[in-house]
């Protein structure tokens, strides 16, 4: 009798962790035991990275270095020949293949790549948590042809990214929401991505080696990449009048609808409310409501024909597309954020760790007869 569980290890409880805690019926979400409710709404994505590291909230002391630390030129600064790397790229390149490629770039460039130990792995962390916007905005610039605008250490992580892609500095509702984004992204149990981070540093490779497989598994359409996808739809979709007949013809048509089901929630994700209502603040700001309306209408029509609820990746793309940021960008954005999360991870599995070596149930043959070439 076959002893395989429920395919794609649905359920499977892996292991034990401290960091992150989804209550799927609920629909609830917990980062060391803090709803993210009430991180949106009292803590900042810069908090929260500490809180994912540390595993406490911060003093005030301890706050005001971490938060030095992340915005530091030096920790943000790319060095001159990743900037090299990057002009050498093709144009046609990608956001995600930059962010993929560059981390494993930029680690070519750490003083501590090889070094596991916690010390090294922090400040390893600190590096490319603050190098990734520093990257994906300089890849923006330099697929456009401009020069990449250096960061601003006055700047939080939000207002920093948003400054350097665009060249302005945001307005504050623009820095909250991405804010708020960052925060909501920053990590989700033992998601795919992370399980690759996981998975990669319980060999005992290194922090670099981990985020590399981690961003190769984010950039799939059935999880990070789905944000990217639902934009795409948004678009095809064109007005919020034509919303209605769309979906139904799609869902007729069997097609999967992106930003909607989860493998854990059986309710509406937690993170999608705080994402509509801040893509709907925003949307008001710049005066175009039509991405958040015919999601809505996209919203209605999934769940009242397939009992399947919006997931963090339905609202975010109409957010950042109404700070001007390009379709292609937003799955780049889900890694700045979830990071922090992979980092968390890999520190743990560091910390205690053991080689994560499944099993298969072989079903190939068991008795072929080689056969020489000549007889074939
Ligand atoms: N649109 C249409 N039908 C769906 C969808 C969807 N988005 N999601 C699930 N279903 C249906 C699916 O067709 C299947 O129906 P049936 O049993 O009749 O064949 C049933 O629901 C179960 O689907 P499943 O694929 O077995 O469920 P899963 O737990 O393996 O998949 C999922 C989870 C997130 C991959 C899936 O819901 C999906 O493909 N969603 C769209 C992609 C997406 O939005 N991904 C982002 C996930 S959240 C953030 C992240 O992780 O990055």
């Amino acid at each position: 009798m076959s002893t395989v569980g429920k395919a794609g290890l649905e359920d499977v409880v892996v292991s034990t962790s401290d960091i992150c805690f989804i209550d799927g019926r609920e629909g609830r979400l917990l980062y060391r035991g803090f709803d993210i409710d009430d991180l949106v709404e009292q803590s900042s994505f810069e908090e929260v990275v500490f809180l994912l590291w540390q595993g406490h909230l911060p003093t005030r002391k301890e706050l005001d270095a971490h938060v030095k630390a992340i915005r530091a030129t030096a920790n943000r600064k790319l060095p001159p020949k990743m900037i090299a790397i990057l002009r050498a790229l093709p144009r046609k390149t990608t956001p995600m293949e930059v962010v993929r490629t560059g981390v494993s770039a930029l680690s070519a460039f750490d003083p501590d790549a090889a070094d596991n130990s916690r010390d090294a792995s922090i400040r390893k962390a600190m590096r490319v948590t603050a190098q990734l916007p520093t990257l994906v905005a300089a890849w923006e610039r330099i697929r456009r042809g401009k020069a990449p605008i250096a960061p601003n250490p006055k700047l939080s992580t939000a207002a920093n990214f948003l400054y350097m892609m665009t060249g302005k500095k945001p307005t504050p509702l623009a820095e909250q929401t991405f804010d708020v984004a960052l925060t909501l992204h920053a990590d989700h149990e033992f998601n795919a991505s992370t399980f690759a981070a996981r998975v990669t540093a319980a060999t005992l490779s290194d922090l670099h080696s981990a985020i590399v497989a981690a961003i190769g598994a984010l950039k799939g359409p059935l999880h990070g990449g789905a944000n990217e996808q639902v934009m795409l739809m948004v678009e095809k979709i064109g007005s919020p009048e034509r919303a209605e007949s769309f979906i139904k013809k799609a869902l007729a048509e069997k097609a999967r609808i992106m930003g909607f089901g989860h493998r854990v929630y059986r309710v509406e994700d937690p993170r999608a409310k705080h994402l509509r209502r801040l893509a709907s603040e925003l949307g008001q700001q710049v005066g175009d409501m039509s991405a958040v309306r015919i999601l809505d209408t996209v919203g209605r029509e999934v769940t009242a024909e397939k009992k399947i609820y919006p997931n963090v990746d339905l609202y975010s793309g109409a957010a950042y597309a109404a700070m001007g940021i390009p379709t292609d960008q937003f799955t780049p954005i889900f890694a700045m954020s979830r990071v922090a999360g992979w980092i968390a991870h890999v520190l743990e599995q560091h910390a205690n760790n053991r080689l994560i070596r499944p099993r298969s149930e072989y079903t190939g043959p068991t008795r072929a007869t080689y056969v020489p070439i000549e007889q074939r």
